[in-house]
C-alpha cells in the first residue's frame, strides 16, 4: 500500500486534532440551488424502479434539505447524485426528488447512480476537518442505494474505488468517488479521464484529488446487503436519546457478520465473542469529543482500521455502520452514528496491542430497551447492588476518561483468538 499522501495525512490530522477554532460563516453555506428543476420522479410505493429507489435511498422527505433517507454528518449532504441511463447523465435533486432531462413518465430498471462528493458544504462547518467525514457520508449514500435495491428486489452492484477522474469525466463532478449499478445496464463509457484538478492549498480539497485514482476497469460487486422492508428505510432517523439496555439477541444481531466491535458496560465483544472487561464508553466519549451520550449509550459499535487505505476504509466504514444502523432501526432501537474520532481513539493500543493498527474510524452508538425486571433477591441474601443517587444500580466496573488501560483483554482462548 503506498504512503498517504501529505494531504490526507494532514487532512486527517487535522480532524483527528484539536478544535482548530473554524466557526462557520451563517452567511456562507453553500446552497442546494439547483438550477434546472427537473422531472418529479415517483415516490415509493409506485410501482416503478428508479422513482422509488432514489426516494427510499436519497431522498429529502418534503421539500425541504433535511430530514433524508440517509444520515449525514453535520445534516450537510456533500453527496450528490448523478444517473447514467442510456448515455445521458441525469443530475438527481433530493429536495424535489427530480432528476434533470428525464422524459416525464418513463421508467428503467437498469442504470448507474455516480456518487460524487461537494467538499464545500462540509468544510463550511467543519473546515480543515472534514476529510473523514465526507468519505464516511459517502459510504453511507453508497449503503442506502444497496439497501433500497434490497428492499425494492432489484438486482445492485457497487463500486467503491473507481478512478474518481474517469467518473468525472462522465459526470462533470470531480470528487465521483463512488457508482451504484442497478439491473443489468450497458457498460459504462470510458472517457479519457479529466485532468487531475490543480493543488489549491485547501487540504480537504487537494486530500480527496490524491484520493482520486482507483481502478479505471469497473470493479462491480455485490453490496452483501441484508434486506430490509422499505418501512425501516423509511423509519431511519438519528435519535439523541440512546440509553437503555441490549439483550445478548440484539447484540448478536447487531455484529453478526460484521467486522465492528461493540462497547457495553459489560466490555467489549465482536461477533465472535468477548475481548476486554470493563466499560470502555467514558473513554470512548472522551476520543468522540464528549459525542451524542456516548458514555451512557447501551451499545457503541466500532469500526476500526490502521489508517492505510484511506478511502477504502472510510467507505467500507460508513457502508458498515450505515447496515448496522439499518438492522438497528428494523429492531425498532434507537442509534445515531458518530463519525468524529481523536488522534487518542486507538483501540488496540487501549488493549495492548500494537499502536495504529486498530484506529477508531467510525462508530454507531445504539439505544437499549428498557432493562427486565429485577428478580427479586431473597430477604436474607445481601443485595450486591449499590445505590447510585437515589436509584439502585449493578455495580460496574468503569474505565475513567483518561485510562484506558483500565479495560481488561479478555484472555485469548486456546484455540482460534490468538490472531486478535
Ligand atoms: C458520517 C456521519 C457522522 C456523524 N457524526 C455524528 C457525531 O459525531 N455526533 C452526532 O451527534 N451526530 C453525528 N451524526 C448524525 C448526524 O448529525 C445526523 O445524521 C444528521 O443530523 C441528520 O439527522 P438524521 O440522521 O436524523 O436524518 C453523523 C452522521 C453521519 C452520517
Amino acid at each position: 500500500m503506498p504512503p498517504l499522501s501529505p494531504a490526507v495525512r494532514l487532512a486527517d490530522a487535522a480532524a483527528r486534532g484539536p478544535y482548530d477554532g473554524h466557526r462557520p460563516d451563517p452567511r456562507g453555506q453553500p446552497r442546494y440551488a439547483v438550477a434546472d428543476p427537473g422531472t418529479a420522479l415517483p415516490r415509493y410505493p409506485a410501482s416503478q424502479v428508479l422513482g422509488p429507489l432514489l426516494d427510499l435511498a436519497l431522498a429529502a422527505e418534503s421539500g425541504r434539505v433535511r430530514p433524508r433517507r440517509v444520515p449525514s454528518a453535520g445534516a450537510l449532504y456533500p453527496v450528490d447524485a448523478h444517473v447514467l441511463h442510456e448515455g445521458t447523465v441525469h443530475r438527481y435533486d433530493p429536495v424535489r426528488h427530480a432528476l434533470t432531462g428525464w422524459p416525464s413518465g418513463t421508467d428503467t430498471g437498469a442504470f448507474v447512480v455516480v456518487l460524487s462528493l461537494v467538499p464545500e458544504r462540509t468544510r463550511w462547518k467543519y473546515g480543515a476537518r472534514a476529510l473523514p467525514s465526507l468519505l464516511l457520508d459517502l459510504g453511507h449514500a453508497v449503503a442506502a442505494l444497496a439497501a433500497s435495491a434490497a428492499a425494492l428486489d432489484v438486482p445492485c452492484q457497487v463500486w467503491t474505488d473507481p478512478d474518481a477522474r474517469c467518473l468525472a469525466a462522465l459526470t462533470g463532478a470531480p470528487y465521483s468517488l463512488a457508482a451504484v449499478r442497478i439491473g443489468t445496464p450497458p457498460d459504462l463509457p470510458s472517457p479519457p479521464p479529466a485532468p487531475r484538478p490543480l493543488p489549491t492549498g485547501d487540504l480537504v480539497t487537494d486530500a480527496l484529488t490524491d484520493l482520486s485514482p482507483g481502478s479505471p476497469a469497473p470493479g462491480w460487486t455485490d453490496p452483501g446487503q441484508p434486506r430490509h422492508p422499505a418501512d425501516v428505510l423509511l423509519a431511519r432517523r438519528s435519535a439523541d436519546s440512546l440509553t437503555g439496555h441490549l439483550s445478548s439477541a440484539d447484540l448478536d444481531a447487531l455484529l453478526h457478520r460484521t467486522p465492528l466491535v461493540a462497547a457495553t458496560a459489560d466490555g467489549l465483544r465482536d461477533a465472535s465473542g468477548p475481548i476486554a472487561r470493563g466499560d470502555a464508553r467514558p473513554v470512548l466519549a472522551a476520543w468522540s469529543g464528549g459525542g451524542p451520550a456516548i458514555a451512557e449509550a447501551a451499545a457503541v459499535l466500532l469500526f476500526t482500521a490502521p489508517l492505510d487505505d484511506y478511502r477504502r476504509e472510510h467507505t467500507d466504514a460508513g457502508r458498515t455502520v450505515h447496515r448496522a444502523v439499518l438492522e438497528a432501526t428494523a429492531r425498532g432501537l434507537a442509534a445515531r452514528p458518530v463519525g468524529s474520532w481523536s488522534a487518542n481513539a486507538d483501540l488496540g493500543a487501549a488493549l495492548g496491542r500494537p499502536s495504529r493498527r486498530s484506529m477508531v474510524v467510525h462508530a454507531l452508538a445504539v439505544g437499549g430497551r428498557a432493562r427486565p425486571a429485577q428478580k427479586e433477591l431473597p430477604m436474607n441474601e445481601p443485595s450486591r447492588a449499590v445505590p447510585v443517587g437515589g436509584r439502585t444500580r449493578p455495580p460496574r466496573e468503569r474505565a475513567p476518561m483518561d485510562e484506558p488501560s483500565r479495560v481488561v483483554p479478555v484472555p485469548p482462548a486456546p484455540d482460534d483468538r490468538s490472531a486478535r
